[in-house]
């Protein structure tokens, strides 16, 4: 197959991850007998220093013309103080929209090997911790009117938080159809005690529920959901949320099953051409040192060869790979455990790319 990835280097350490899953996609081409070509395209504090702007149109047309969009990470400390539309983040949330991607997936799944880098207890982790995180990604407060004025002598700010019913239910319809492919329970996470979107959440949630009587379908009140991961996560199959929960709740889920540094994403829409990037940030602190874990990017391009391009196999041998390296004992720094062998990011790239 040829195939044509649209590549965002990122900001800070993020194009040290991102050039270690293209070596791995190549090595896969290589393999498999596929042709994949690159686009560079712009997005955040890089397209900010270039362009003045963090996703100019002639990058998201990059995009939207590619099969498929790998991501590292983009912000930092350097355009910190940028004013909130010209933030390296806004171009993320633009290219987001402007790509239609408003599924977002953030599986938690504990790796036995890294059992012990999470912060529960041993007898917790060992329920299983195995869920997926489905969040709603170009509506709700992200996208909602934003803006700061003066009232009776002091600044008001207001974020508001619109949702309409289409928007839920196309959501909605993949929590459901996500939980009929796994173990088909499927928890809405929402404030519906408090907040009106919440409640006409649930309103289209139970319409979608007659259309499948096979999932085991709760709902539950996010403050609730966010002790429950912590408390009992093994209850947890698929849980669909809002955009701004889901930013919440799937930090959360990544970091009890070991490393955020080891979680991927894939953002699909109505065609198969997604977005793919680990959930973490850009890690400005470790940056240019060749330390940060590249594993979440390379397992975000092995989401790209299942969920866009249909290479079951493809990314099944990079899952196998990772399972290997962290099998010989390999550890980044963010996950090294005694007795383990701590690499840096290329090293860690290098034994990935051995075992496939
Ligand atoms: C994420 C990030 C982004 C988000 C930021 C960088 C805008 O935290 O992908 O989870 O909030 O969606
Ligand atoms: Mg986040």
């Amino acid at each position: 197959m040829q195939k044509n990835i649209a590549l965002i280097y990122g900001d800070c350490s993020s194009p040290e991850i991102v050039t270690q899953a293209v070596r791995v996609l190549d090595r896969i081409a290589e393999k498999y007998g596929h042709t994949f070509t690159y686009t560079r395209a712009y997005m955040g504090g890089e397209a900010i220093d270039k362009f003045g702007d963090p996703l100019p149109q002639s990058e998201l047309d990059k995009c939207l013309a590619s099969d498929s969009v790998l991501l590292g990470a983009v912000g930092g400390p350097k355009w910190e103080g940028m004013p909130g539309d010209k933030r390296p983040e806004k171009g993320l949330l633009r290219l987001r929209a402007g790509m239609g991607l408003y599924a977002n997936n953030r599986p938690a799944k504990i790796w036995p090997q890294l059992a012990d880098a999470s912060p529960l207890k041993k007898e917790i982790v060992e329920k299983g911790i195995d869920f997926i995180v489905v969040r709603e990604l170009i509506g709700g407060v992200y996208f909602g009117e934003h803006k700061t004025f003066e009232q009776n002598g002091e600044k008001v700010a207001v974020d508001s938080m619109p949702y309409s019913e289409h928007e839920i239910e196309r959501i909605g319809r993949i929590g459901f159809e996500t939980a009929m492919k796994r173990r088909k329970k499927l928890t809405c996470v929402d404030k519906a005690n408090v907040l009106d979107t919440s409640r006409l959440w649930r309103s289209v949630m139970h319409r979608l529920q007659a259309e499948y009587p096979e999932v085991e379908y709760n709902e539950m009140f996010v403050d609730n959901c966010a002790m429950q991961i912590c408390k009992n996560p093994s209850q947890f199959d698929v849980i669909v949320t809002e955009n701004m929960f889901g930013d919440i709740l799937s930090d959360e889920a990544s970091e009890i099953t070991g490393s955020i540094g080891m979680v991927p994403s894939s953002s699909l829409g109505a065609t198969s051409c997604g977005l793919y990037e680990p959930i973490h940030g850009s890690a400005p602190d470790i940056a240019g040192q060749d330390v940060v874990n590249p594993i979440a990017c390379i397992l975000s391009a092995a989401m790209m060869l299942r969920f866009s391009f249909g290479m079951t196999e493809e990314s099944d041998a990079v899952e196998n790979a990772v399972n290997a390296v962290l099998d010989a004992g390999l550890r980044t720094a963010d996950m090294m455990a005694p007795g383990c062998t701590k690499v840096g990011c290329t090293a860690m790239g290098d034994a990935v790319l051995e075992r496939i």
